[in-house]
């Protein structure tokens, strides 16, 4: 059905409800409306195109409209879109678990540890994360360990909306609404040094802030069935990237004190870190491992938690014993979402894609060194192909600008005028395009929201 722009606005305004939106001021502007994209780009209904610098919130790896992914969701579709897992197999999810236990099998190994062998799918990073936490709890139960009811998180962790997810979560402002409907959780500092929560320097902290995850776990491991993360880089949070070492201190102190760790690698997963996981660049092996977002290069709601064979294990009995997972989704498995995931998977190989991105995250991390010279950036973060930027009002003293003023906001327009979308977090620019993006592309997007971040944050002529 053909709409002019003015009906689809006036719709979207009467009955679209958008997530993390402050629905009173979105009805006060004209919104973007998306029909159309292409390679990086997306194409708006009025006829503007813009570079995806968020990859449609993180999930595009490819570009929009690649071709071997839309062939593979196309061939899906003259076969069969979706049949249900709950008591049959699917050829697609039987392929795609296969291919995903040789790829984690083939990246993520330690002598000492596991492989990850056994895939349970579920929709969406949050459904992923909800899973990973209910698997590690009645895997204790059923190991005949009582009381393990807790599990630990950093602060500024973000992993998903979901209750479960939302209780591991510690950013407040998201989270903190919900806390009388949350279970326990025991929160260790994160890694956040640009902001210590301990009041520690990076050189000479001594990663103070693992040690405070070793006091909690002296204390409560006996409670606590899982430690969760994001391996490298906590994402939403506020673009956290952990100092080297740092993940795999937390994956030896889960060993020592025999708690399960669970990776979530929803946001990190299939090349955005510059390796295939986060976790291969400290040579960690998680006991679970949740993925989601680039599974299906941004194309499908699709979502995997994929365990050891330790973990597998402890479900399996006789069936009047009722030791199964109880846990299951009416689109588990969905057929066109593993037939994307394992034309993703095939890219990765023909298009060599990590060797492809190497000089794309130089690129993008001498534009980052380079920025810190601007007044009004106070720090920049970044781990491979995902970065943050984050503003400040005062640079000597670090002070934060206030809500009110919505300074990433204010760039984020700004660049958008330019024909950049980015989606900041607060005052943190997000900088996450897909890894597909041609240099040239790349060269444009940071020159232009540079030129957005001077403009809105420090309107007076440079004088060098
Ligand atoms: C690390 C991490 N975990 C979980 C999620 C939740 O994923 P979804 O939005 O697909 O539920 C996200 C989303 O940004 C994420 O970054």
């Amino acid at each position: 059905m053909e709409m002019d722009y003015r009906s689809l606005a006036d719709l979207d305004k009467s009955f679209v409800w958008h997530p993390f939106t402050q629905m009173s001021e979105w009805a006060e502007h004209d919104p973007i409306i998306i029909e159309e994209g292409l390679g990086c780009f997306i194409k708006d209904t009025q006829g503007r195109w813009y570079l995806d610098g968020v990859s449609s919130l993180w999930v595009n790896i490819f570009g929009h409209r690649k071709k071997e992914i839309d062939d593979a969701v196309k061939g899906q579709l003259d076969k069969i879109a979706h049949s249900t897992l709950l008591g049959l197999g699917g050829k697609p999810s039987i392929l795609l678990a296969a291919r995903l236990v040789a790829l984690l099998g083939q990246t993520l190994k330690a002598e000492t540890r596991q492989p990850l062998t056994r895939v349970f799918y579920s929709d969406n990073g949050s459904t992923a994360v909800e899973v990973a936490l209910k698997m590690a709890f009645q895997y204790w139960l059923q190991k005949g360990v009582t009381g393990r009811n807790a599990f630990l998180s950093l602060n500024m962790a973000y992993h998903g909306d979901t209750l479960g997810a939302v209780a591991v979560g510690g950013v407040d402002i998201f989270h903190g609404t919900f806390k009388p409907l949350l279970f326990t959780t025991y929160k260790s500092p994160a890694p956040y040094c640009y902001r210590c929560a301990l009041g520690l320097e990076k050189d000479s902290c001594k990663m103070a802030c693992l040690m405070e995850m070793e006091k909690i776990l002296q204390e409560h491991s006996g409670e606590i069935a899982a430690v969760i993360i994001e391996p490298k880089m906590q994402a939403a949070g506020g673009m956290i990237a952990a100092p080297e070492g740092f993940l795999s201190g937390v994956a030896r102190l889960c060993t020592k004190y025999g708690v399960l760790l669970i990776a979530d690698e929803i946001a990190t997963g299939f090349g955005r870190t510059g390796q295939m996981f986060a976790c291969c660049a400290e040579g960690v092996v998680p006991d679970i491992i949740c993925l989601s977002k680039g599974l299906t290069g941004g194309y499908m709601p699709l979502a995997v938690t994929v365990a050891t064979d330790e973990i597998y294990n402890a479900f399996l009995g006789e069936f009047s014993q009722m030791r199964q997972f109880f846990h299951g989704h009416s689109y588990t498995g969905n057929a066109l979402g593993c037939a994307a995931a394992l034309a993703v998977i095939d890219l990765f190989d023909k298009e060599d894609v990590l060797n492809r991105l190497r000089p794309k995250i130089e690129i993008l991390n001498n534009w980052l060194k380079k920025l810190l010279r601007l007044s009004h950036v106070g720090d920049v973060r970044a781990a491979g192909f995902m970065a943050g930027i984050e503003l400040v009002k005062n640079k000597e003293t670090r002070q934060a600008y206030p809500t009110e003023d919505k300074m990433g906001w204010r760039v984020a327009l700004d660049v958008r005028d330019k024909g950049v979308f980015l989606r900041p977090l607060g005052n943190c620019i997000v900088i996450m395009p897909p890894l597909s993006i041609s240099e040239d592309n790349l060269r444009a997007m940071i020159g232009r929201t540079e030129q957005s971040i001077i403009k809105v944050t420090d309107p007076r002529p440079l004088t060098s």
